[in-house]
């Protein structure tokens, strides 16, 4: 490919160098898709206005989430199987992230385990994203190792009691490593980078599982124990519990509605994110980002109020930050950097997406990150 000068240039890349698989596992939502197009197309119709003539001299775009330096207001979201995407993707893509000076969030779900991940990240600290499964003997580990490997906050998920339907995935008989079908071989035999990455690597299985589950050893005993360890019966006291098991910085994933945030208040931890899962849980709901602001005026004075979902370039972290959320994770724009060109390619988003932040600001009329708020939006243009 020429010059890649944008998250779209990954993503096409990333689209003939995956296999299909894995593609479109990150690049799907459930069902009709509605909600995972509505978190892109609702960032495009919000203006930015434009500003002229102040001066544009020593911009900086470096802020805080909860507390800890970011060089922008974005980390890097938990995604499960990434190191599907390419061979030790985690690891990668947590070294991009330190190197750029900002958040990286591991998956329970991931391929490298926490301790991949901090091996290959020399020790520096990331963020944990937790599942609260049925096995709560396993949590409870989990949690101590994130704990032991150092990570400096707990993402807990709570909108994937039940899963979504995503009609690709079931199509395309997601499995990791992929079953070798046929069709598989022959769409593996065309992405030769990929699968030579692949058998560089001894991490192919969801690696804070396999291993430390008893009689969760090989491929089939995993599938069958995911399936069933997503729990139903979640409530608010099971967020107290591991509040008190984690001890440290709790950030609460999936918020949507007003009313589940001001309970997310209540249950003391230290931020929420406006999330609809990057569209893969409840289709027909809300964008992410027209959800943003109600939830920012109700709570936002007594929480930091993050937001993810559609976010692919600069100027839609912007305008995240303009409707109050204090900082917006990426999913699939890394995920696409990911599969085209590795660990490069994650740092190539990172460049991309801080660069149209840092012009985009000042366009704007800013040179700080910190002085960014609602008017640099377009009266009647963005939601209340
Ligand atoms: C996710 N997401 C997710 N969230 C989570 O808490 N744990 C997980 O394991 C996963 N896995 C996952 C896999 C893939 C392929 C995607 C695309 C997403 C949701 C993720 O953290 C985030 O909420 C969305 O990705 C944000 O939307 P965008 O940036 O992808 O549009």
């Amino acid at each position: 490919m020429a010059v890649i000068t944008n998250i779209e240039d990954l993503r096409v890349l990333a689209k003939k160098r995956v296999p299909r698989m894995f593609y479109d596992y990150a690049d799907s939502g459930s069902w009709t898709e509605s909600t995972y197009r509505a978190n892109e197309s609702d960032f495009q119709s919000i203006k930015l206005r434009q500003r002229i003539l102040h001066n544009m001299e020593n911009r900086s775009t470096a802020t805080t989430m909860i507390g800890q330096k970011t060089a922008m207001p974005l980390a890097i979201a938990p995604t499960g199987l990434t190191g599907m995407q390419h061979a030790d993707g985690e690891i990668l893509a947590a070294r991009a992230a330190r190197d750029f000076g900002i958040p990286f969030t591991l998956s329970t779900m991931s391929i490298c385990s926490i301790e991949d991940v901090q091996k290959g990240t020399d020790g520096h600290p990331f963020w944990f994203q937790l599942y609260v499964m049925k096995d709560r003997d396993f949590i409870e580990r989990l949690i101590d190792r994130a704990k032991a490997a150092n990570c400096s906050a707990l993402v807990l998920t709570l909108d994937l009691q039940i899963l979504g339907q995503r009609h690709k995935d079931l199509k395309n008989g997601l499995s990791a490593p992929p079953k070798l079908t046929i069709a598989n071989m022959i769409d593996i035999a065309t992405k030769p980078r990929w699968a030579l990455g692949m058998l560089g690597t001894p991490r192919r299985q969801f690696g804070n599982i396999v291993g430390h589950v008893k009689g969760v050893s090989d491929m089939s005993k995993l599938s069958e124990w995911t399936a069933s360890q997503f729990d139903p019966a979640l409530d608010w006291s099971d967020v107290e519990w591991v509040k008190k098991r984690w001890g440290g910085k709790l950030i609460l994933k999936g918020i949507q509605d007003v009313e589940d945030a001001k309970l997310a208040v209540s249950s003391g931890a230290d931020a929420i994110i406006v999330s609809n899962h990057g569209g893969r849980q409840l289709d027909g709901a809300e964008s992410s980002i027209r959800s943003l602001p109600a939830i920012v005026e109700a709570v936002g004075k007594q929480i930091e109020v993050h937001m993810d979902g559609g976010v692919r370039s600069g100027q839609d972290i912007l305008k995240a930050r303009a409707l109050g959320a204090q900082g917006c994770y990426i999913g699939r724009a890394f995920l696409y950097g990911l599969g085209a060109m590795g660990g490069e390619g994650v740092s190539k988003v990172l460049e991309i997406l801080h660069k149209e932040l840092d012009l985009t600001m000042a366009f704007c009329g800013h040179t700080n990150i910190e002085n960014v708020d609602k008017n640099i939006l377009l009266p009647g243009t963005y939601p209340k």
